[in-house]
């Protein structure tokens, strides 16, 4: 039996990388068990990220996931928590970091897109990757069509990546 690492999903919309990423976890050997879901309803950012410095500390989390996470943590947040924090983005990084990818996607008239893991640093979607999936967009590709066909794509690469990065 694998000792899995106390760990917390950070959410904003509608949780379906965390319900993937939870339904990974009942596997025995899932390097990560989930202890906490912290979702941001509150606007004053310091006192959002010492709230949650505490919970972390009182359940001893040891590795952080962002899923679909809208705040950006501040660097103090990201050197105090001192662990690893990982987050998912729906674009092939380093291109089309930040909000509306998919719209500005499309704009561009791109023939592939993607989802990408990555490390947390303190610059927009900027860390280490440490898994990325390579999607072909359509001729008649829509918006509602890219985001849903990326999403299930992201279901796979984001438990894919956290067994990766426990290896
Ligand atoms: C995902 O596309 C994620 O990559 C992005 O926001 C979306 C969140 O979806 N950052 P969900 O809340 O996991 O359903």
């Amino acid at each position: 039996m694998v000792k899995k690492v106390k760990s917390c999903v950070f959410i904003s919309g509608n949780g379906t990388n965390l319900y993937s990423i939870i339904k990974s976890s009942r596997d025995y050997s899932f390097p990560i068990k989930i202890e906490l879901i912290i979702s941001n309803n509150n606007n004053n950012q310091k006192i959002f990220e010492k709230k949650c410095l505490i919970e972390l500390k009182k359940r001893e989390i040891g590795f952080l996931c962002l899923a679909g996470f809208m705040k950006i943590l501040s660097n103090n947040f990201i050197k105090t928590f001192g662990y690893k924090i990982i987050n998912i983005h729906p674009s092939l990084l380093p291109k089309f970091k930040g909000l509306n990818t998919h719209k500005r996607v499309l704009i561009k008239k791109e023939k592939y897109t993607g989802c990408t893991v990555h490390y947390v640093s303190s610059k927009l979607d900027s860390g280490n990757i440490i898994m990325q999936k390579k999607i072909l967009i359509k001729k008649n590709e829509t918006l509602k069509s890219l985001k849903k066909k990326v999403l299930v794509h992201e279901h796979k690469l984001y438990p894919e990546a956290i067994r990766c990065v426990f290896k």
